[in-house]
């Protein structure tokens, strides 16, 4: 796993946001995959900034995201469909036709669950995933406890989403509101994966992720397995990774100093005396 850490939240965004332009303007036609949160939609509106100015272009890409509630209207602005249908499609252009998403309303979510496979599948594979961290470990909705081997599946929302949700929606009482799914499995299949987290609350579990043994209790941490996976944090989520200037033993049980030299000892300064704030393992 490669990981960068950016000194600053705003230069997290326009990193990422980097990234994925890059990605798009030399697979114009490939297929993308998101997540929404606070965290990727910082990352979203980085995009659109970056697109504004530099106009490459998003027409012919395919684009998903990897995650729906149920039983919400899709108008809501909290729906994963309507987040990424204003902060991504549409400012990019994306052709509606182009953006895949499992509905918010079925009579039958497990048949839903296959088709939306199977529609990313006549398009794959994912050339790109964007995905963020659940200060749990959760990557979509696939909660701590869920087999590496899920696929596409309906899984049951945490308390205090369901809540909010519910207060903001007026949901009735016996409406489900759950995490319609990509599985892990299907998670790992991309290509590449920016797994990405910001702010001092996400510290700890991007140090799981990373540093921790590959759990099932730790769904991100199977990140560690991936082949082109990169980590790219701000200080304040990076900061347990972090290597301090003058004493060569790193906070990371898993790596080994010697390591860390042989990396130049994590290549670039951002000139932020503390520590070194671009590290990159292999
Ligand atoms: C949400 C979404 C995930 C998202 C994660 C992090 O529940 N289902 O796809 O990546 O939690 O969200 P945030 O960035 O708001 O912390």
């Amino acid at each position: 796993m490669n990981i960068t850490i950016l000194e600053k939240e705003q230069e997290f965004f326009d990193f990422v946001a980097w990234c994925v332009a890059v990605e798009i303007t030399l697979k114009p036609e490939a297929l993308f995959g998101f997540s929404t949160g606070r965290t990727t939609g910082g990352v979203h509106a980085a995009i659109v900034k970056a697109h504004e100015k530099y106009a490459f272009d998003a027409t012919k890409l395919s684009m998903f995201g990897i995650d729906e509630i149920t039983n919400i209207s899709r108008e809501y602005f909290g729906s994963c469909y309507y987040m990424l249908l204003h902060e991504l499609v549409k400012p990019l252009g994306v052709a509606v036709d182009n953006f895949l998403m499992p509905p918010t309303h079925s009579d039958d979510f497990e048949q839903e669950c296959v088709l939306f496979e199977t529609a990313l599948k006549k398009r794959g594979p994912t050339e790109l995933l964007v995905l963020g961290i659940g200060e749990n470990g959760h990557i979509g909705f696939n909660q701590p406890g869920t087999p590496f081997g899920s696929r596409t599946w309906l899984s049951k929302m945490d308390e205090a989403l369901d809540e909010r949700i519910r207060k903001e929606t007026n949901s009735p009482l016996d409406a489900r509101l759950d995490g319609l799914t990509l599985g892990i499995s299907n998670i790992m299949q991309s290509k590449k994966i920016l797994l990405v987290a910001n702010g001092e609350r996400k510290a700890q579990i991007v140090y799981d992720t990373v540093c921790g043994p590959v759990t099932e209790s730790v769904p991100s941490s199977v990140m560690q397995l991936h082949p082109n996976c990169e980590l790219i944090v701000d200080a304040a989520a990076g900061k347990l990774l972090r290597m301090e200037r003058g004493n060569d033993s790193c906070h990371c049980p898993n790596v080994s100093c010697e390591n860390h030299k042989q990396c130049k000892p994590c290549m670039a300064s951002h000139g932020n005396k503390e520590y070194e704030p671009f590290c990159r393992r292999s």
